[in-house]
């Protein structure tokens, strides 16, 4: 018994002496005097021995013990104040850079725009409740436009935001008009996932309300963005549309970057890509939000901010925005 425990003391005082590091210096501890340590496993063996034994090994193993701990926190103290020598000043530092994401720039570009128009930028919540992403929209619980917007319903009663346009029913509720205000966010559909869709994605919402409001105003914006976007006078054309929510409504499309409007599969063949719907905000939607359409006016647009990004970049398939993927990432630089 006293061989075995003069071993033992040896080897952990040997152990002790060579380690370098706190936390193999942890396990050391654990491995003789921690709970299912070979010293516990002695100590435990007393119950089994002579009383003369006990009285001989008992105070031993005990000191020997106290004795290991005493070392071990003799040990930590000097690891913990001794400079970490294993950090090498001279190796070199990594200086590159991160880049932004492509929908980042175009966000960017369009707000730079809008912002010398004098619009603000708002931040809208992802996470929304159903009246200002459908009902205060002029979409009542059983409209069909509902179908076009399948989205993932919470738990907690809220949904995940399918368009950016409840910000716009945000921005009535919290400011006086006139307003001129715009909003980039992520939004959500239960989308099958292909080349040009995806269940999540980017849209920014504008909107202004004043006296006298027409709906050319709305295409000049349309057409200030697009230019700067795209740094060349880009290839439109407006067509009626319907939304609920804007009336008369339109959708601005523009002519496929990928394919020069010959067809491809992300423009599905038909040259144009649907960019920018749009429309005069609903009086509905206006007298919803506290505003008075016989004395107020207003315009309100969407922009695919990543169907913008695709086109500006000439990016194929949706899927590699969200795929996280460096290799593509590092491609975009903001210019
Ligand atoms: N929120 C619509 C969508 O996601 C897009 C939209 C259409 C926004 C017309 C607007 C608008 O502000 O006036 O399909």
């Amino acid at each position: 018994m006293e061989e075995k425990i003069a071993k033992l003391v040896s080897m952990a005082k040997d152990e002790i002496s060579k380690v370098t590091k706190e936390a193999d210096l942890l396990n050391i501890k654990a491995k003789y005097v921690g709970k299912k340590s070979e010293f516990n496993t002695l100590l435990s063996s007393l119950k089994d021995m002579s009383s003369e034994d006990k009285k001989i090994y008992g105070p031993l193993l005990n000191a020997k013990k106290k004795e290991l701990e005493q070392l071990f926190n003799d040990k930590f103290t000097s690891l913990s104040s001794s400079v970490d020598l294993s950090f090498d000043e001279t190796l070199p530092v990594n200086l590159e850079t991160g880049s932004l994401h492509p929908v980042t720039i175009v966000a960017k570009e369009i707000t730079d725009v809008l912002k010398r128009m004098g619009f603000t930028v708002l931040k809208g919540y992802e996470m929304e409740d159903d009246y200002h992403n459908f009902e205060a929209l002029n979409i009542p619980k059983d409209h069909p436009a509902r179908d076009m917007q399948d989205t993932y319903y919470l738990d907690n009663g809220l949904l995940l935001r399918t368009q950016t346009s409840g910000d716009q029913v945000h921005a009535m509720e919290k400011y006086e008009v006139p307003l001129r205000v715009c909003s980039p966010g992520r939004v959500f559909r239960n989308e099958d996932v292909d080349a040009s869709h995806e269940n999540t994605f980017f849209q920014l919402e504008g909107m202004v309300i004043d006296k006298n409001i027409k709906i050319e105003n709305m295409f000049y914006v349309m057409n200030e963005l697009l230019n700067e976007v795209f740094h060349q006078k880009v290839k439109m054309r407006v067509r009626p549309g319907f939304f609920p929510f804007t009336e008369p409504s339109f959708e601005m499309d523009m002519c496929c970057l990928i394919c020069g409007g010959k067809g491809c599969s992300t423009c599905h063949g038909t040259g144009w890509i649907e960019l920018i719907p749009g429309g005069m905000v609903h009086p509905n939607v206006l007298r919803n939000c506290g505003i008075d359409p016989d004395v107020y006016t207003g315009f309100a647009f969407g922009i695919g901010l990543t169907r913008l990004a695709m086109m500006k970049y000439k990016i194929s398939d949706i899927r590699y925005l969200n795929s996280g993927d460096l290799r593509f990432l590092e491609e975009f630089e903001i210019e």
